[in-house]
């Protein structure tokens, strides 16, 4: 009986019909919500709340958000359609981002803190810098009269209780379960939590939009912000307007008690890093004495540092993708004098060109229709473009990021997965591609639950120094990336860049560095630091 309650809930959430907040807004206006819910936005409601001026806040919205949600508030702002997901329609009043039971309107608060913070891991931006306060509260006052829902409504907080402490990790391993079988989180977020689950591919929102399930290993990606307390609001409450359903009501029938999806929410935290990964912009290739990682897998890596490298839409050349699947890269590098080795890993939910992400594919290229002329008319296959100058840089002139330029060419590693291979060239613009013969670098690609791992080797020095990068020991060169998913409709020329970041190859460690930790450690122990601090502190003092 219980197991009915769920999968009733999960189908209909995967329809995308009729499942968001249209068909709950009446009956959610007379039944608030299970007797759960507090009068606690009215206490809480900030003052300045009060005195809202909806005819100010038309001023600041003409002005700021009108671009993309459009004069009516209809979400067809003229930079909409290069969008995916589209602004929002205000005329419906379906917020994703609530404090309140599925299918109600959300607090002031919580319209507030949307504007405030933006929607990450989306193009809508945080306004807490470009906005006063007044001016945000008044913005609030006029995208509510886009709606009559809102005329005299005050929508309630629901009550929640509190966090519990740090999870055991038998509590963790409780949280597994309930996320891969009672709460069936795994149909649509994938067994490691990457948006690649069986129902994925077929996910739309209320507008009939392909939309992803979130990659809960990026919660630095997460709309409505990152923290326990965030998830489990959005467990809580849903994602109204989309297939991300409330889970309120599996409380309430009994099935799982709130602690549990506390302890859910503390399991999927647990996804991501403990801190969003820090933008460095130097890759560090780690010197190896012996043997290099002979493949992705190889257990050698684990001794290499990973780096993060952020990608962003390819929006400088036409045709232009705003909307690219690959947002960043993790580059791991290593290197023994003679060979070099580089592997990128990347979270993309499917294995591109894959039969299941037809349909998504097709909801992707009706959507995006408009943008620089004709999509692919079929599934192409994941890319990754790995790109040196040709020639190190001499003072700081480097080639044009994006495929370099006739006066200063680029050096490729071009890979696709279907084929699976890797061939290497110059190229003097994006497009441009000229194939060197016969491949140097070999690669190694491995996909599996929603992640590629993708190895490329190569020897430092090249056969020809004029058409191919040249790697020295203990000097830094210029090294960017392309990534691109076959899935999203994406190509050679629409799909993700990164900015020019450097590779420097590690040297032997010189006989100092190994002195300094054994003096840091004696410093340590005794009062040694207290002393250097103190010293640095008069230093600075004078
Ligand atoms: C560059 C485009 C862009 C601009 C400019 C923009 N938005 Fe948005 N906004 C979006 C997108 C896209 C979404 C939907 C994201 C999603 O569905 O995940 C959105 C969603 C929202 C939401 C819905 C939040 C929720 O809980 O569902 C609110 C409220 C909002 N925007 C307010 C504003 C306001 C106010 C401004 C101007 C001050 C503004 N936006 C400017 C792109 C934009
Ligand atoms: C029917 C499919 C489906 C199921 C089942 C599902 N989700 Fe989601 N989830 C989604 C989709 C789709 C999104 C992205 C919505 C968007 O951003 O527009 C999402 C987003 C999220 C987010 C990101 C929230 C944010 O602020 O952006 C989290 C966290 C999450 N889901 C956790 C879970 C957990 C935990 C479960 C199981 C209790 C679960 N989901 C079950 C489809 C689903």
């Amino acid at each position: 009986m219980n197991r009915r309650v769920v999968s009733r809930r999960v189908v209909s959430g995967e329809s995308g019909v009729g499942s968001g907040a249209h068909r709950n807004r009446q009956s959610a206006w007379r039944l608030v919500g299970g007797g759960v819910v507090l009068a606690y936005s009215l206490l809480t409601t900030p003052d300045s709340l009060l005195s809202q001026d909806a005819e100010a806040g038309k001023v600041i919205y003409d002005q700021w958000c009108a671009g993309c949600h459009g004069e009516t508030g209809a979400g067809d702002g003229d930079a909409a359609a290069f969008m995916l997901p589209r602004p929002r329609d205000f005329r419906m009043a379906i917020y994703q981002i609530r404090t309140t039971a599925s299918g109600e309107l959300p607090t002031d608060s919580d319209m507030r803190r949307v504007i405030d913070n933006g929607m990450p891991g989306t193009t809508m931006p945080g306004w807490r810098d470009k906005l006063s306060g007044g001016e945000r509260d008044d913005v609030i006052a006029y995208l509510k009269t886009f709606s009559r829902f809102f005329d005299g409504a005050s929508p309630q907080a629901i009550d929640i209780g509190r966090q519990p402490g740090r999870p055991s990790d038998e509590d963790l391993a409780e949280a597994r379960r309930l996320f891969a079988d009672e709460l069936q989180c795994v149909r649509c977020h994938g067994n490691q939590g990457r948006g690649d689950g069986t129902s994925a591919p077929t996910l739309t929102d209320d507008a009939g939009f392909p939309v992803r399930a979130a990659d809960l290993a990026e919660n630095w990606n997460f709309n409505g912000g990152g923290t326990v307390a965030d998830i489990y609001m959005r467990m809580r409450t849903g994602l109204d307007g989309t297939p991300m359903p409330s889970n309120s009501d599996v409380i309430d029938a009994g099935i799982i008690t709130d602690e549990q999806l506390w302890r859910v929410a503390q399991y999927v935290r647990s996804l991501s890093p403990d801190d969003p990964p820090a933008r460095r912009d130097v890759v560090r290739a780690a010197r190896f004495e012996g043997p290099l990682p002979s493949s992705p897998e190889d257990t050698l890596w684990e001794n290499v540092e990973p780096y993060y490298i952020p990608m962003v839409g390819q929006i400088t050349i036409k045709p232009r993708w705003f909307a690219p699947t690959v947002d960043g890269l993790w580059v791991r590098a290593a290197h023994n004098d003679e060979t070099l080795t580089v592997k990128l890993t990347w979270n993309d939910a499917s294995q591109s060109p894959d039969p299941e992400w037809d349909e998504f594919f097709q909801g992707v290229v009706q959507t995006m229709t408009d943008i620089d002329g004709p999509l692919p008319t079929q599934q192409g296959p994941d890319r990754i473009v790995v790109q040196f100058p040709v020639k190190a840089p001499e003072g700081t002139e480097l080639p044009f990021f994006l495929g370099g330029d006739t006066r200063r060419p680029v050096y490729l590693w071009r890979w696709t997965s279907e084929p699976d291979r890797v061939e290497e060239g110059t190229a003097t613009g994006l497009g441009t591609f000229l194939a060197t013969g016969a491949s140097e670098v070999t690669h190694t690609a491995v996909f599996s639950e929603g992640q590629w791992q993708l190895q490329f080797t190569r020897s430092l020095v090249p056969a020809d120094s004029s058409i191919a990068a040249t790697f020295v020991p203990g000097e830094r060169l210029p090294i960017a990336f392309y990534a691109a998913d076959g899935t999203d409709a994406e190509d050679a020329t629409r799909g993700a860049i990164s900015a020019w970041y450097a590779i420097y190859l590690d040297v032997p460690t010189p006989p100092r560095v190994f002195v300094a930790p054994i003096v840091a450690a004696l410093f340590t122990v005794g009062l040694g630091l207290a002393i250097v601090w103190q010293a640095q502190r008069q230093q600075r003092k004078t």
